[in-house]
């Protein structure tokens, strides 16, 4: 079948299914939403239907949450219901680890399911055999998220944090983080896309270089799963920390953090609970455990949520039938089209994100030249056009994302604020 005729299929079966009065979450996405070529407008706007987003909103901030769309709440939903209806918890946790591993390219025994970015930091930070002294490269980009866990052991440990500034491109970040590695530096912590200004670091390599002095790497992944089409082994990563909230738009609450296999013995677990052992005994001589799962369950344990997991299997599901290549293409060409109108503004905006195509992802970070940028931020909120304002590490910029429920229209829309408070 053409792509034409398939899209004109599936927007009839849509106001077929609309009109019959189904829900739009009862629907099983795959037999609406599998695109059968290069995505056109009209498909996208089948997509947005699919989100209860609120048609009063102009939401440009997904780096800061990604709303679930119906088949992801309806999957919660669902399972919580079954949850309370057999009176037993568990279930759903083999499913998602299976489908995140298939997600992200590693094994599922490289994956920990955790609650959140910040959570899997810390096992990170906390777990690594740094000795006092030690240097761990970062940037002036953090989110508190990563900041805070590695400050934390610094203080603890007397580990050393050292400031890599960014580059304007991806080589002159990379050189960079060559030139700032000592004698001293054991290990890279440093984010793939920085909450600031949504820069794409080169991460293969970054971790490419790390590996050949002998060094641990660190990814503070918070932004690329369900932006970017990614692959964690290609990657070669040591250690990747995530959500599946933000861009995956899967529910609040959802994260996992990826251990390469070789490393799980080198990464020490310190909180344990059910799941973390492979047996103990209180009754022995003295009492013991007799060791760790030999997988990353070591590090996560105890009661679960099923709905949850449910949850992050649906948003996999999402993705996959709309294609992640269409969505990576889709979400950066908003964001590239929206960077474009930003810089036809001249000198009134200082752009932040840099404009080499690889280094730009589906977040744009800019100041306002000599305008109060807070203030411009809470203008917008009041007008219902929802972006995120960056105080961190004294950046004071503003920050726009775009996910594959937001349009050109929504762009511009937000251009012409911008144009307006400049005057
Ligand atoms: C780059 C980055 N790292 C870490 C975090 C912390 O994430 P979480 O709130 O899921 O712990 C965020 C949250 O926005 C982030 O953007």
């Amino acid at each position: 079948m053409s792509n034409r005729r398939s899209f004109i299929r599936n927007n009839a079966m849509l106001i077929t299914a609309l009109s019959a009065g189904y829900k739009l979450g009862a629907l099983n996405p795959k037999s609406i939403l599998h695109p059968e070529g290069l995505p056109d407008e009209s498909y996208w706007r089948m997509v947005r239907a699919q989100f209860p987003l609120d048609s009063n909103k102009t939401f440009l901030n997904n780096g800061t949450m990604g709303p679930s769309p119906y088949p992801v709440l309806e999957a919660v939903k669902a399972a919580l219901e079954k949850t309370c209806r057999d009176a037993q918890y568990g279930g759903g946790e083999m499913e998602a680890l299976e489908a995140l591993a298939a997600f992200l390219g590693t094994e599922k025994e490289e994956l920990a399911l955790v609650h959140n970015v910040s959570e899997a930091i810390n096992i990170v930070a906390h777990g690594l055999p740094f000795s006092k002294g030690d240097e761990v490269l970062m940037t002036g980009h953090e989110h508190v998220g990563n900041a805070l866990p590695w400050l934390n052991r610094a203080r603890l440990d007397g580990i050393v944090l050292k400031v890599v500034p960014l580059g304007k491109t991806a080589a002159e970040t990379l050189n960079n983080v060559n030139a700032a590695i000592t004698k001293k530096t054991r290990a890279i912590a440093l984010p793939h896309i920085p909450c600031t200004i949504g820069q794409i670091l080169p991460a293969k390599e970054i971790c490419a270089l790390a590996a050949s002095k002998g060094l641990w790497s660190f990814i503070d992944g918070a932004h690329p799963p369900g932006m970017l089409e990614l692959n964690l082994h290609d990657i070669g990563c040591d250690f990747y920390a995530s959500c599946c909230h933000k861009w995956m738009l899967a529910p609040q609450g959802t994260g996992f953090l990826y251990v390469k296999k070789e490393k799980l013995d080198l990464l020490q677990t310190h909180g344990v609970g059910g799941g973390s052992d492979t047996g103990w005994d209180m009754l022995s001589n003295p009492p013991a455990m007799k060791g760790y799962a030999a997988s990353a369950h070591r590090y996560y344990y105890g009661t679960q949520s099923a709905a949850l997991y449910h949850g992050i299997r649906a948003a996999i599901n999402f993705q996959n039938t709309i294609g992640r290549k269409n969505i990576e293409q889709r979400v950066r060409g908003l964001a590239s089209y929206l960077q474009e109108q930003l810089l036809a503004l001249g000198d009134a905006v200082e752009m932040l994100t840099p404009t080499e195509a690889a280094s730009r992802g589906a977040q744009i970070g800019f100041r306002l030249r000599g305008k109060d940028n807070k203030a411009f931020y809470e203008q917008m909120a009041k007008k219902n056009i929802i972006i995120r304002h960056v105080p961190e590490n004294g950046l004071d910029c503003l920050r726009v994302s775009t996910h594959i429920y937001n349009f050109r229209e929504e762009a511009d829309l937000f251009v012409s604020e911008v144009k307006r408070y400049i005057g």
